[in-house]
């Protein structure tokens, strides 16, 4: 569907749970954040007619996220049913990847056709510093085994945090390099437990590139990368992944965003910054049919706003991890 400014909405990002078996210092405090009462959070078989309606709509391009996804209990339950729609055409996930490497085989089997791992460091100490629980060879590993199952194109997602991981943009360079990985660069945003300590360690893209460029001499820009998202990609000359960049705080990518957001209990958010959310929860439960489903997701759609408005701040209590990235 085309929404009022002319952009095709045609992905549909579904946050399963707002819990996480990890605690990264930018998302949540060491304790987590308040969880959701379990009743509030949609069943996997309300995700479902979610999914099924919006198909009817045009979306054709769904991904798991959280909080954590895997965390969430028969979570294979909601890929085999959206793997059914043949509506449906890319199945991904976001993930912190401490649960892949056990589920690999079983989410492939099950509709999964590629992966986007959180990993904000390559140094073990520093990785766990950052995530406070999260063992680095376990993430590793599972990003090895995406490799081996052709869950290409396979993407790290690096939040870029001065004082954090700043010393290390020319490893992940590297990386990029010898592995057919894709990393993404994201420009640190000021939501949830990290204002303003995220505005003080915020890190632009471009002073990231002129950083790598200095090490590494001019980017070449790169197109075929799949993905739905705003990432924009480069190649290092031979390398076997790419470097790409998420310019979600200097350049912001509103004009061409794609995208629809349902929350784990079951608001949909037609932009990630705006606090405008349709109840689509009240409509499941009170056992609204598909056509009626798709009928207030069209509406969300048709309110879907021109662009954020950030710079003025950020005026929603929920934090990431309840949205879904
Ligand atoms: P593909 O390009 O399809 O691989 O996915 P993606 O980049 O949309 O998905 P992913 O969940 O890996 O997103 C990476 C990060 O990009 C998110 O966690 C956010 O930080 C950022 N991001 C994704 N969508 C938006 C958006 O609509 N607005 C902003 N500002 N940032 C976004
Ligand atoms: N700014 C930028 N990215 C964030 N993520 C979580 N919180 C923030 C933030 N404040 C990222 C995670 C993950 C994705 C789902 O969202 O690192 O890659
Ligand atoms: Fe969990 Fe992702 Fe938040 Fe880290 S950023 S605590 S992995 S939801």
């Amino acid at each position: 569907m085309i929404d009022g400014y002319k952009r095709r909405i045609d992905y549909l990002r579904i946050s399963v749970t707002d819990r996480c078996n990890l605690r990264c210092v930018y998302c949540m405090p060491p304790e987590g954040v308040k969880q959701t009462p379990h009743r509030e959070i949609l069943t996997l078989e309300e995700f479902g007619r979610v999914v099924d309606a919006a198909s009817d709509l045009g979306i054709n391009k769904v991904r798991i996220t959280g909080g954590e996804p895997l965390v969430r209990k028969n979570i294979l339950k909601l890929f085999q049913h959206i793997a059914k729609n043949p509506g449906i055409d890319d199945i991904s996930i976001t993930t912190n990847g401490v649960l892949f490497l056990q589920m690999a085989e079983d989410l492939k089997k099950s509709g999964l056709n590629r992966v986007n791992f959180s990993l904000d460091s390559l140094d073990p100490d520093k990785f766990k510093e950052i995530t406070r629980l999260g063992k680095f060879n376990e993430v590793w590993r599972g990003i090895e085994k995406a490799i081996a199952l052709n869950l290409h194109p396979v993407k790290l997602n690096v939040v870029a945090v001065r004082g954090v991981n700043d010393r290390e943009f020319g490893d992940f360079a590297r990386l990029s390099r010898e592995m057919p990985l894709h990393i993404r660069f994201i420009e640190l945003m000021p939501i949830g437990e990290c204002n303003p300590w995220a505005v003080d360690n915020f890190i632009s893209a471009e002073e990231i590139v002129r950083k790598l460029q200095q090490e590494f001499g001019p980017l070449q820009a790169e197109t075929k990368v799949t993905g739905n998202g705003p990432a924009k990609y480069f190649r290092l000359p031979g390398a076997k992944g790419t470097l790409g960049f998420i310019t979600a705080i200097s350049e912001h990518f509103c004009s061409t965003c794609n995208r629809l957001r349902l929350t784990a209990n079951g608001q949909l958010r037609p932009c990630l910054y705006g606090n405008q959310e349709f109840d689509l929860k009240k409509a499941l439960r009170r056992g609204a049919g598909r056509q009626e489903l798709a009928e207030l997701i069209a509406k969300g759609i048709r309110q879907k706003p021109g662009q954020h408005h950030m710079e003025e701040g950020w005026s929603d209590l929920r934090v990431m991890s309840q949205i879904g990235g």
